[in-house]
């Protein structure tokens, strides 16, 4: 199984970035959480992140053919972005989509998620942790 974990922006400054909402665990701890998983799973796998929609765009697009599963959290891009919506639609690979913060109990224009349409299932506010959840529903998901 070739897995691609995407994420978007400013999710590069976790640990930073108001740790009261998204946690005191870096962007590094996180990467180590997923390769670390990966490896135990045998499954293969890319982390990607940007803070520039159409490079999260052209991501999704070279993943076709190639990946098995994505694990996507789109970040801010998740409330504006049709085009990151279309681009999963395009590739129709099986999509999970992560949130380290539960966006449902926050603001109002945090409650649309367009990439989440095109995502066969969402985890959210489970922290870093969430990662690691959806990587495992994915790989069950594949075996089925
Ligand atoms: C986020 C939630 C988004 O609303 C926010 O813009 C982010 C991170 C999360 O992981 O909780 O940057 O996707």
């Amino acid at each position: 199984m070739k897995l691609l974990v995407i994420n978007g922006p400013n999710i590069n400054m976790v640990g930073l970035r108001e740790p009261a909402i998204y946690g005191s665990q870096n962007y590094a701890t996180m990467l180590e959480m997923i390769r670390s998983t990966c490896e135990q799973e045998k499954i293969e796998v890319k982390c990607f992140q940007s803070n520039h929609e159409g490079a999260i765009v052209d991501e999704i697009q070279a993943a076709y053919g190639v990946y098995d599963g994505i694990v996507i959290n789109p970040a801010a891009y998740t409330h504006t972005s049709i085009a990151i919506l279309d681009a999963l639609k395009a590739v129709s690979i099986p999509t999970v989509e992560v949130h380290i913060s539960d966006v449902d109990s926050r603001e109002e224009f945090r409650q649309i998620s367009y990439a989440g349409m095109a995502c066969i299932k969402t985890y959210k506010g489970l922290g870093l942790q969430g990662y690691i959840e959806a990587i495992h529903y994915l790989k069950d998901y594949l075996k089925k």
